[in-house]
């Protein structure tokens, strides 16, 4: 795993948006793993402004969403297809049918979901790139302390951890749903290429155990030391428990040093 200390928010979402730009620069037929929540709010926010400035283009892409609620439809603004369209997919050139998220239509059994959209992912060649946030308890999509590494997309009944932290984006009195369709763990490590984002003092506990705590499923994000291409970007405040944390900094100067002459993770724009 590459982890990358960057100085605050701003500059992991110019990073992480620098990095998919790249990527589609590169593969403009490029298969997206999307993670919802406030982390990666700022990189579609970036990621727009550099489609506004011509310098990538989502016109090929296709992209699969983490996860979606069980229990209110697409049009329901609190639903993950109302963030995306809002914070992102509106305001670059891709093409709404290549994009797609883990929804269970009316009347439909949502046990049914899961199979058919890893039959999609699949079908679109698998994920190049999955960007995922995490939970202040280690989850990865709502793969909950406990789920299965070898999990595969399903329902998940959300923690009450996850019910707290995530209660913030909706009204008091509003209907807030428990239970959500994710990727699994092992449908995320699929993946070629993972990028992790975590921001902010609260998400600093999870991201020392996800990086130097061992490879357990109570802390699901843990999985992710046995993928072969993660890079990890947290600002200093979601740093501050890493003990290793001179040593990031080192391999990342070294690692810049071979970036220049021979390419890096992933091109950055
Ligand atoms: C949510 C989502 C995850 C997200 C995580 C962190 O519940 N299912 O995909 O990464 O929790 O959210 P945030 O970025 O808002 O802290």
């Amino acid at each position: 795993m590459e982890v990358i200390v960057l100085d605050d928010a701003q500059a992991v979402a110019q990073k992480g948006a620098g990095l998919i730009a790249g990527l589609l620069n590169s593969k403009p037929a490029a298969v997206l793993g999307l993670a919802t929540g406030r982390t990666p709010l700022a990189m579609y926010h970036r990621l727009v402004e550099l489609y506004k400035e011509r310098r990538v283009s989502f016109a090929d892409a296709t992209t699969f969403n983490l996860d979606e609620y069980l229990g209110i439809d697409a049009h329901n603004p609190q639903s993950y297809r109302s963030y995306m369209d809002r914070e992102f997919f509106h305001h670059i050139n891709i093409k709404l049918a290549n994009t797609h998220l883990p929804a269970c239509a009316e009347r439909e059994n949502p046990r049914h979901v899961g199979p058919r959209y890893e039959a999609m992912i699949r079908d679109a060649g698998g994920v190049d790139l999955q960007v995922l946030g995490i939970g202040q308890n280690g989850h990865i999509g709502f793969n909950e302390p406990g789920s299965s590494l070898g999990s595969r997309t399903r329902v998940k009944t959300l923690a009450e951890r996850t019910l707290k932290d995530n209660s913030q984006a909706f009204e008091k009195g509003e209907f807030q749903p428990k239970l959500a369709i994710t990727m699994g763990i092992a449908t995320i490590c699929d993946a070629r290429k993972i990028l992790i984002l975590a921001t902010g003092k609260h998400k600093s506990q999870a991201v020392a155990a996800t990086v130097e705590g061992p490879v357990t499923a109570w802390c699901p994000a843990s999985i992710l030391q046995m993928h072969e291409s993660v890079a990890l970007l947290v600002d200093q405040e979601a740093a501050s428990q890493l003990k290793n944390r001179d040593y990031y900094a080192l391999a990342c100067r070294e690692n810049e040093a071979l970036h220049q002459r021979f390419g890096q993770f992933l091109e950055d724009v």
